[in-house]
């Protein structure tokens, strides 16, 4: 699979082990945010560039971190069609695929250690989405996110 990558400064050395772990899977990692060490960054930049990536199929899907995962998911989620879920435990990563469809999974590198952030990873890349009732669901997260597009009168 084709990942995107995006991360602040407080998330580098995380992204860095994902995506270092991800690639010795076979997958294809592309860096978003190839920020330098000491170098500051703002989540939204790394947030929004990867969500618009996702969005565009230029990757299938994304991983983000930044400090707690929170601010750059919610940058990610306001590009339309992208669902992302920041996640501290490898359940939900599995769940947000499965119900939600979720597109990009965020961690925060100071909330968890590498090791239950590739779990989490894991559980997210080896997930499938379950269609079916869930389908109708996801259907009404986009109708929402059309209700409010500028498209919309
Ligand atoms: C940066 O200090 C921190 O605010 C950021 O990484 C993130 O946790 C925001 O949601």
């Amino acid at each position: 699979m084709i990942i995107g990558f995006g991360c602040d400064h407080a998330g580098l050395e995380l992204k860095k082990e994902l995506m270092e772990y991800l690639a010795s899977k076979g997958h294809e990692c592309i860096d978003y945010s190839p920020l330098k060490e000491g170098e500051k960054s703002d989540y939204p930049i790394a947030g929004r560039a990867v969500g618009e990536a996702v969005a565009a199929g230029e990757v299938e899907k994304g991983v983000l971190v930044c400090g707690t995962g929170i601010g750059i998911s919610l940058t990610a989620n306001k590009v339309p069609g992208v669902r992302a879920a920041v996640c501290s435990e490898p359940f939900s990563a599995r769940m947000s695929v499965c119900h939600n469809d979720a597109n990009i999974i965020a961690v925060g590198a100071r909330v968890i250690g590498v090791e239950l952030a590739k779990m989490i990873v894991d559980e997210f890349f080896s997930a499938g989405f379950e269609g079916g009732r869930h389908q109708t669901r996801v259907d009404m997260i986009k109708a929402t996110e059309d209700n409010y597009s500028k498209y919309s009168f």
